[in-house]
This record gives structure tokens, C-alpha cells and sequence, in this order.
């Protein structure tokens, strides 16, 4: 059974074209190469596909530097081809997701090259945030970009412009009316060409308060934002709230808008869904008040330890956090942005993870790749191209494990994704992990996600919220075992690396891993596993 509307359970599978597949032998993938491998998308059985950037760019963000927000990148394709995905997709029965990037545009947007030609005071700089240097020459103000170095860079004439993110990425004004119309022009382009919704780069980040004044704790607010940072969280959870440039009210105006702009595509159910870091974690909720977006991306188990006691209260809290306002919460384990779950807690962890997470309600988001178990790519440092890893001077590695192609076939790399020489290298230790070997083991990693999403769909969506079973506050086993009841479906997850028994009778739907011994009305998990019980 599908969700209703079609996005509130849904399962999206993220697609970075840049990895997925390669139709034309450049290195790198294309839309005329999603579209080959859509019919292997919805065999995997997800609702819908949510497409990173494919706009043109200049590409020093990996596309979320968008120099044309209504064209395709010739890298990509063009807009026929973007038009055949949406028509493609939809005949298979998946509806289509695409990012937009708002809060910035790339230096090649025209409007950011006529900036640069036009006068200081000029209606062309007021697109953007331009302003003079202070007395002493320096910026003006002390905020830190988010991939490192000052937030500022400075132009010929002696102002600064704020970027948030690399300096090829200058912020648009949102107080200025003329970017909200451009906007709203751009997203009834894809709307007309008939996408489903947006996911919202950096929803959070687009109005931006005390632009002039300096932070008194710069560097520890740009710490308490980097999730590889450690730092205390009493201290990380008082600065955060102080981030001038995030989560400031103005915000929700330009989403209130956005949704009557949605909402007029009458019948079409379109879908928004926010990329929003905030803190406290009730403000994420007010990113899907009813007349705003529709999801926002909960980002608490994309560095969760395999810890029962941890694990419990992100679920809790997150499904707690959202029925406040009648919401249903989304999950993610692994993005482009972050290491991939299978090197950050472990292949097995992974699976049996991934598994207890397609049980919960709400929207379920897949990175390609995730369904093959993928681990980070090992990458030499000559081949990164994450501005963060350049902006750090190589301090910090950045994101381009994540990102590495998809293997396909074959027996070396790069798998079939490519007949040329991908972006990214790929291993040949991946050679068991390609999508034709694991296509004919019943015990793979692509397997597993084709079971349960299709037992999802038969036996969950729609089957309400949980009921505790196992957690450290609930029943009597260790604090290993994490236990749900879902509808008519039981879901035990076996964090530990010896077997658990539990009292239940049913039917064995599927396991993560291991095999289950179901007898005299008890049923022994496998170590580091889940299973789904039907009864
Ligand atoms: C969030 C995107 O997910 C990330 O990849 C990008 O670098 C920043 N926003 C800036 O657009």
C-alpha cells in the first residue's frame, strides 16, 4: 500500500548524478544515465527520487554552486533529457524530487557577474550582500564560512560579499524582493515541467540577522556546527541558538509563501522538504507547520553510535518531536554530506539498522549506494575535490568518500559506471558489492532493501505509530535489544555480538543478517541483527 498523501511515508532514494551512472564515457554521470537505470530504482521499491543538482555550474561545490537555476549543466544533458527523466520516472510510477539552492548562487550567475561590473549602492550588488570594508580594511564582520576561512571576500572596488559556504557561492539577499520573485519564477519551472518537490538546500540559512556586527565567539560557533568536531554539548547547545546567519524567523515568511505557490498546483500534492540544521530541536518543527513545507530531514542518526540507549532516544524523540504539530518524522542514515553508515558503525551494524529504520513511520531517505552496503571510497588526496578539503588546506578531508560512482558490473573498477575515467576512483575491493553480484544473492545488502521495502509497503505503511517493546526504559532484556510493535509486525534489532531470545510467535518476514531459530513460541535474534516477526 502507498502512503497518503504520497510523500508522508514515502521511501526517496537519493541520486547524486554525479555517481550514478555514466551514459556518454566522460567520467562522470549524467541524466541520460539515471534514466537507463530508473527501471532498477523502482525495482528497488522506493516511492520516489530526490536528484541532487544537475544545474548548470560551474561545479565547485559539486553543483550546489548553481549558475543557471533553470538549465541543465551540458555535463549533465540538457533540459530534454531532464524533461524524458521526470516523463520516464513517472511511467515507472516514481515521483521525481529535485534540490533547489536558495540561500546562494554560484559567481558565474549572471546576476553575481553583473554585481561585480556594477557600482557599490547599485540595484545589481543589493542581490547579494555587499558591503564596505571596515576602517582597518578588514571584513565586515568576523563570521566564519562553513567550509573555513572568513565568510567574506573582497572585490575589486574594496567591498566585501558574505558567502556562507566557498567564495564561489555569494549569499542572496532574501530582503530584497526581486531575489524572492526570481525565485519563485524558478521553482514554477520545474514545477511546470512537472517535478513532484523540492528538497530545500540550507532551508534554514536564508535570512540572515546583525550582518554588520561581529560574534563574540566566531570560531566556537563555527565548531558547534561542524558534526566532527567534538566539543561539550552544554557548550555546543548554547551557541548554537546564537548563529546569526541560521534558523532566524524571516525564514518561515518566504516558506509561508512558498506553500501557497505549491498549494496552486492544485491535485499535483506537491512536497517540500527542508534541509534545516536548527537547535533547539523543536525549531525543526516549525519548518512543517501546516502552512509551510512538509518534511524536514532529521539528521540524528546520520552520526549515531550503534548504542541502544542513544538509538531509543533519537527515535522517541524525533517521533515525539514531530506529532507536536501533526507531523510524521523523516530518517536518514547516510547522505552526500556525511560518511557513509556502512564505515561509520560497520557493514552488519548497517544492515540491521537500516532494517530497524524502514519499520518506523514517516519518510525514509536512501543514498544510492546505501542499498549496496557501500563503504566510503578510499581516495588518494591528489583526487579530492570537496572545497572543504581545499578550503581546510587539507585539515579536513570533506565529503568525497560519500560521493564515489556506483559499481554496476564486472569483475574491476570502475564497475561499469563508466567507460572512461571516473571523477572519483573507485576500488577494485568493491568487486562483491556491484549491483550484478548482489542482484542474484538473496543474502545481499540489495536484496535486503528489496524485502523490506516491499514488506514495508504490504505490512506497515499505514499501520500508525509504535509501541515499545524492548528499550532501556521499556521490557526486561539488556540494553541491547531495541523491540517494536508496528500494526501487526514485531521488530526486534540485536545491537549486541551474541544472539538474543525473545517470547513472540508469527511468522518470520526477514532478518538483517544471521539465521533466525523460531521455536516453542521464542524466537533467537541473530548478534548484530534485526528481524521482523508478522503475527
Ligand atoms: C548543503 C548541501 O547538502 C551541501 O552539499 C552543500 O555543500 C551546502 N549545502 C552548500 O550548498
Amino acid at each position: 500500500m502507498k502512503s497518503s498523501p504520497w510523500w508522508k511515508q514515502a521511501t526517496i532514494y537519493q541520486i547524486y548524478p554525479r555517481s550514478f551512472f555514466d551514459s556518454n564515457g566522460d567520467g562522470e554521470g549524467d541524466l541520460p544515465g539515471i534514466i537507463s537505470k530508473l527501471e532498477y530504482v523502482q525495482e528497488l521499491g522506493v516511492d520516489a527520487i530526490w536528484l541532487s543538482p544537475f544545474y548548470t555550474s560551474p561545479n565547485k561545490d559539486g553543483g550546489y554552486d548553481v549558475a543557471d537555476p533553470r538549465d541543465v549543466d551540458p555535463r549533465f544533458g540538457n533540459l530534454d533529457d531532464a524533461k524524458k527523466l521526470i516523463q520516464v520516472a513517472h511511467s515507472l510510477g516514481l515521483k521525481v524530487i529535485v534540490d533547489v539552492v536558495p540561500n546562494h548562487f554560484s559567481d558565474q550567475h549572471i546576476w553575481f557577474q553583473q554585481a561585480l561590473r556594477a557600482k557599490r549602492g547599485s540595484a545589481e550588488r543589493a542581490r547579494f550582500h555587499f558591503y564596505d570594508a571596515n576602517e582597518d580594511g578588514t571584513p565586515p564582520n568576523n563570521w566564519i564560512s562553513l567550509f573555513g576561512g572568513p565568510s567574506w571576500t573582497q572585490v575589486e572596488d574594496g567591498q566585501y560579499y558574505l558567502h556562507l559556504f566557498d567564495s564561489s557561492q555569494p549569499d542572496l539577499n532574501w530582503d530584497n524582493p526581486e531575489v524572492a520573485s526570481d525565485y519563485e519564477v524558478t521553482l514554477r519551472f520545474w514545477l511546470d515541467l512537472g517535478v513532484d518537490g523540492f528538497r530545500i538546500d540550507v532551508a534554514h540559512g536564508l535570512v540572515k540577522e546583525n550582518l554588520l556586527t561581529n560574534h563574540p565567539d566566531p570560531q566556537g560557533i563555527s565548531d558547534a556546527l561542524r558534526l566532527d568536531v567534538s566539543m561539550d554539548p552544554e557548550i555546543r547547545y548554547a551557541l548554537l541558538p546564537t548563529v546569526p546567519y541560521f534558523d532566524r524567523q524571516g525564514v518561515h515568511e518566504i516558506y509561508r509563501k512558498w506553500r501557497k505557490l505549491f498549494d496552486s498546483y492544485k491535485d499535483r500534492d506537491i512536497m517540500a522538504v527542508a534541509e534545516a540544521w536548527v537547535h533547539p530541536p523543536i525549531n525543526s518543527t516549525r519548518y512543517v507547520r501546516s502552512d509551510e513545507l512538509h518534511q524536514v530531514f532529521n539528521f540524528d542518526l546520520l552520526d549515531a553510535p550503534f548504542k541502544s540507549d542513544f538509538l531509543y532516544e533519537v527515535v522517541n524523540r524525533s517521533i515525539e518531536l514531530m506529532d507536536s504539530v501533526g507531523a510524521l518524522p523523516t530518517w536518514a542514515l547516510s547522505n552526500h554530506d556525511s560518511p557513509r553508515v556502512a564505515s561509520r558503525i560497520g557493514e552488519v551494524q548497517a544492515r540491521a539498522l537500516a532494517l530497524f529504520v524502514l519499520a518506523l513511520p514517516g519518510s525514509c531517505y536512501v543514498f544510492a549506494g546505501q542499498e549496496l552496503g557501500l563503504p566510503d571510497g578510499e581516495i588518494p588526496d591528489s583526487s579530492r575535490q570537496d572545497p572543504i578539503y581545499i578550503r581546510t588546506k587539507g585539515v579536513q578531508k570533506g565529503r568525497d568518500g560519500a560521493r564515489v560512482p556506483l559499481p554496476w558490473s564486472g569483475e574491476t573498477a570502475p564497475f561499469g559506471f563508466t567507460t572512461g575515467k571516473p571523477w572519483l576512483p573507485l576500488t577494485d575491493k568493491w568487486k562483491e558489492l556491484t549491483v550484478e553480484k548482489q542482484s542474484v544473492d538473496p543474502k545481499s545488502t540489495l536484496n535486503l532493501f528489496r524485502t523490506a521495502l516491499k514488506l514495508r509497503a504490504d505490512h506497515l505503511i499505514d499501520q500508525g505509530s509504535i509501541r515499545w517493546l524492548e528499550s532501556p526504559e521499556h521490557g526486561s532484556k539488556s540494553s541491547s535489544l531495541l523491540g517494536v510493535r508496528r500494526g501487526n509486525v514485531s521488530i526486534y534489532m540485536n545491537l549486541s555480538d551474541s544472539a538474543a531470545e525473545v517470547e513472540i510467535t508469527g511468522k518470520l518476514l526477514t532478518v538483517s543478517a544471521g539465521i533466525v531459530d523460531s521455536r516453542d513460541g521464542k524466537v533467537t535474534i541473530p548478534p548484530i541483527s534485526t528481524v521482523w516477526v508478522h503475527h
